[in-house]
């Protein structure tokens, strides 16, 4: 008797235990996915169109993720994206353009 109330245990906790583990997966991977904003037309600026914020984002992709997660543009401020981005030039090894367009898209081409 003691032995199956033991083992009912074990299965319902290790249920339990996967389950949640299943659903942190699928919250990480779907909050990672969708976070990191995708450019559409309505989001141009007077200083940065569509295709500088879609180049920018993929220079960010590219140049940016290799050491760290990717920082999420509403995260910072414009002012203190542009220190980072000095900061981190050398790291990225991008050039003063290449990080005029990431500046562009993390701050939203404001
Ligand atoms: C060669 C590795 C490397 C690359 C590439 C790199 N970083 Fe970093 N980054 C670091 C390290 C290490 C730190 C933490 C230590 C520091 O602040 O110097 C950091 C810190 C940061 C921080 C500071 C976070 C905080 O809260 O203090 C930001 C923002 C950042 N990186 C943005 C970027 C951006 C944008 C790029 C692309 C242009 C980039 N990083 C590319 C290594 C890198």
């Amino acid at each position: 008797m003691k032995k199956s109330r033991l083992d009912y245990c074990f299965l319902t906790c290790s249920k339990a235990a996967i389950i949640s583990i299943i659903l942190i997966a699928i919250i990480a991977s779907v909050s990672c996915s969708s976070a990191l904003y995708t450019p559409s037309e309505s989001q141009q600026t007077a200083s940065a169109s569509l295709a500088q914020l879609q180049e920018g984002r993929k220079l960010y992709v590219q140049k940016c993720g290799s050491c760290h997660t990717l920082y999420l543009p509403e995260k910072y401020t414009k002012l203190q994206w542009q220190q980072f981005l000095n900061e981190m030039q050398q790291k990225a090894s991008i050039d003063n353009l290449e990080k005029e367009q990431i500046l562009k898209y993390v701050s939203k081409g404001l």
